[in-house]
């Protein structure tokens, strides 16, 4: 509140020298001036035994001149000592133990009803003790640093700042003036800030969840939903159209609008906060009628329509291609809340941008693996249809296992890739005859000229892709089995080596790899391709019963090795408890 407005204090109409007149004359009509006057007369008279109006009349004037002087100096004083008793926030002085001394006005009254003796009433021990060991008693000039305190009271947060008080001499009073300024607000955001960065952390974690599910938007949406009614997030395509969605929460559940195109001759909001590139905000309180406030900001009817209340207010801000327009919010919208809106579309952009590029990647990445498919689909007997089967009873294992959407979704991509190594030897694969030893070592070499083929046409990232490197360990390791008896052989003295070698009589001299040293996607396609293998009729065999693939599975008599042995413990357990998945599988994909 503006003091100078306060009828209380007179003072603050005085501006030229009738004032100081007006003021003479106050001082005239003050009864004290004539008691006064006829003390100091009679004290006069008393010692100098002269009784004379003049004894009375000189005190008289000297106190009205005097006295009206030092109003009309300290006239803006007044003013200034009226401050704290008309703050808002409560100012005070308090002593050693926290009584409070001495308070006015606005603090006096809040102290009064909440009947307040002791600053510890107010704020706690805890909050009297934090500004008390800031307070320095022996510092003459200096304010303490403010500490930060809450009042269970006024469930409000306050910043606290105080100053020891001292005498003329300097000697320390053993007061304290100290004085409040509410800072609910900022706490709010400061929290709304922190909560918000906790969920767009989460949010980038999640990132491939996003990419997958395509709900970015209603992540973000779900977050602003808390302190709003609905919001419209709008993002320029490619082909530059504005086109956005607003989201609502409708009995605890997330609703999502159609698609809404705003063309660029909109006048709604968005488009006056992207030509003055600022934070375009406005109550509807501030207008005479609902129509006035309408017709001001040209909200878009479809998103009116969708909303389905009235708009009460809104705030507005845009960055790079995307704009977020919040509307009704929950409550009063403060300088904070602006900010926090700034810093809600930088992280919202961010995760857009990030879920933008990692589909784009995701697509390149795709396009590269069904290249080689197609190699590999001209390389071998094999169809795209079991390639496909492969990458389907993968991801299900891998999904039964537990593994993280990215595993899971990358191995079903990928997982067609595991014979792409067959491309490197088109002779040995169209022999029509049984192979003779060599011939099988050779045909084992797919392996390694599989992996080599990832690497290389992959480009030199296949360390720091994830997707390439899993890529690559199942051309490697489909063949291995976990007790060791696979193919191809990569361990000596006990070193795992690199298969640089393209000649298969380097790798006779090694062991076999078993156990956790083979890659799990590595056992995880070996079980998937061997099902469907058996499953499919090729040149050399007829194609096998559900029935007589799981007893083959559970135990080859021609290896030797059961299942659990073949794939693992934890493989095999998916394998027999979800076999009836296996089938299904097969039977969608048909030739
Ligand atoms: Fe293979
Ligand atoms: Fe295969």
């Amino acid at each position: 509140m503006d003091p100078t407005h306060n009828p209380k204090t007179p003072a603050g109409s005085f501006h030229n020298p009738l004032d100081y007149l007006h003021l003479i004359f106050q001082e005239i009509k003050n009864i004290w001036t004539y008691l006064i006057a006829l003390i100091v007369g009679l004290l006069i008279f008393f010692f100098s035994e002269n009784l004379s109006w003049v004894n009375f009349m000189v005190p008289f004037f000297v106190q009205v001149i005097a006295k009206s002087i030092v109003r009309f100096k300290s006239r803006d004083l007044n003013l200034l000592v009226e401050l704290p008793a008309q703050r808002d926030d409560p100012s005070f002085i308090m002593d050693h133990e926290g009584r409070i001394v001495l308070s006015a006005g606005k603090t006096k009254a809040l102290f009064e009803s909440l009947d307040i003796k002791y600053i510890q009433q107010f704020i706690g021990k805890k909050g009297f003790d934090a500004i008390r060991i800031n307070i320095d008693p022996t510092c003459l000039e200096a304010i303490t640093v403010p500490v930060e305190i809450y009042s269970s009271k006024t469930r409000k947060w306050y910043e606290a700042k105080a100053k020891p008080m001292f005498l003329y001499c300097g000697k320390p009073m053993g007061k304290y003036l100290v004085w409040f300024q509410d800072i609910s607000f900022r706490k709010e955001y400061d929290l709304q800030q922190k909560e918000l960065l906790q969920y767009t952390g989460a949010l980038v974690s999640r990132l491939r969840e996003l990419v997958k599910k395509d709900n970015a938007l209603e992540n973000i949406a779900t977050f602003i939903l808390n302190n709003y009614q609905a919001v419209f997030i709008i993002k320029k395509d490619e082909e530059k159209q504005f086109i956005g969605f607003v989201f609502k929460l409708k009995n605890n559940k997330i609703e999502r609008s159609a698609p809404i195109i705003l063309p660029e001759s909109s006048l709604a909001p968005v488009f006056q906060s992207r030509v003055q590139s600022r934070i375009v905000t406005d109550d509807i309180t501030r207008y005479a009628s609902e129509g006035i406030f309408q017709s001001k900001y040209h909200f878009d009817r479809q998103v009116l329509k969708f909303i389905d209340s009235p708009v009460q207010n809104f705030i507005n801000y845009h960055q790079g291609d995307i704009s977020i327009i919040v509307f009704n919010s929950h409550k009063k919208v403060t300088i904070y809340e602006k900010q926090f809106m700034e810093v809600l579309l930088n992280l919202s952009q961010s995760i857009i941008t990030l879920v933008d590029l990692a589909r784009e990647n995701d697509a390149q990445f795709l396009q590269k693996v069904m290249g080689l498919c197609a190699a590999a689909e001209y390389s071998d007997q094999i169809t795209g249809k079991h390639i496909l089967r492969v990458n389907e009873y993968s991801r299900f294992i891998a999904e039964k296992m537990g593994f993280n959407d990215e595993f899971v979704e990358t191995i079903g991509q990928i997982a067609a890739l595991h014979d792409i190594g067959k491309v490197a030897i088109p002779d040995i694969i169209k022999l029509p005859r049984k192979y003779n030893q060599a011939e099988r070592l050779k045909m084992q070499m797919h392996t390694v000229y599989g992996a080599d083929i990832i690497e290389t046409m992959m480009g030199y990232e296949t360390k720091k892709d994830f997707r390439l490197r899993m890529a690559r360990n199942i051309a490697l390791h489909h063949h291995q089995t976990y007790n060791g008896k696979g193919y191809p052989l990569l361990k000596n003295n006990g070193n795992i080596l690199v298969p640089l070698s393209k000649n298969y009589k380097d790798y006779l001299v090694n062991e076999p790899l078993s156990g956790d040293e083979i890659p799990i996607e590595g056992l995880i396609v070996g079980l998937a391709d061997r099902y469907d293998a058996l499953r499919s009729r090729r040149q050399y065999k007829l194609s096998l019963s559900h029935e007589e693939v799981l007893k083959i599975l559970a135990f080859d008599e021609s290896y030797g090795i059961a299942g659990e042995k073949w794939y693992g413990p934890e493989i095999w357990k998916v394998f027999i408890e979800n076999e009836k998945e296996f089938k299904n599988i097969y039977d969608g994909f048909q030739e």
